[in-house]
């Protein structure tokens, strides 16, 4: 099982293959997914200390590079644990003083990952 480390919230065990929004959100830990993992609102966004997967699904590619932001983060909802990753969480609902983090993600990554 890959071990994700989130910066100042502690290492946990998650199952491989997960999507790595999900398996922030299930350790309790605040982040946003507002579009609920779609590649469309960049709310999901973590940077990666260590273990920055090369692949990216063409749905993140597009976002990161329509906004100008390829380089500067990763959309969690685009990603899966299959290594050991540690990243930081950069927009959560509490800073942002929303009520929910927005709907849940699916279990698969949407749109059908298309990896470039
Ligand atoms: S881009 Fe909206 S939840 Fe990932």
């Amino acid at each position: 099982m890959p071990k994700l480390t989130v910066q100042d919230k502690g290492t946990f065990e998650v199952r491989d293959g997960q999507r790595l929004v999900l398996a922030i959100a299930e350790q309790g830990i605040d982040i946003l997914h507002r579009c609920g993992g779609k590649a469309r609102c960049t709310t999901c966004r973590v940077e990666f200390i260590e273990g920055e997967p090369a692949q990216m699904t063409a749905a993140e590619r597009n976002k990161l590079q329509d906004q100008q932001n390829l380089g500067a983060f990763r959309l969690s909802c685009q990603l899966l644990c299959d290594r050991d990753m540690t990243v930081k969480v950069l927009m959560t609902r509490t800073s942002n003083q929303l009520d929910d983090s927005g709907p849940t993600p699916a279990e698969q990554i949407t749109p059908e990952p298309e990896w470039t």
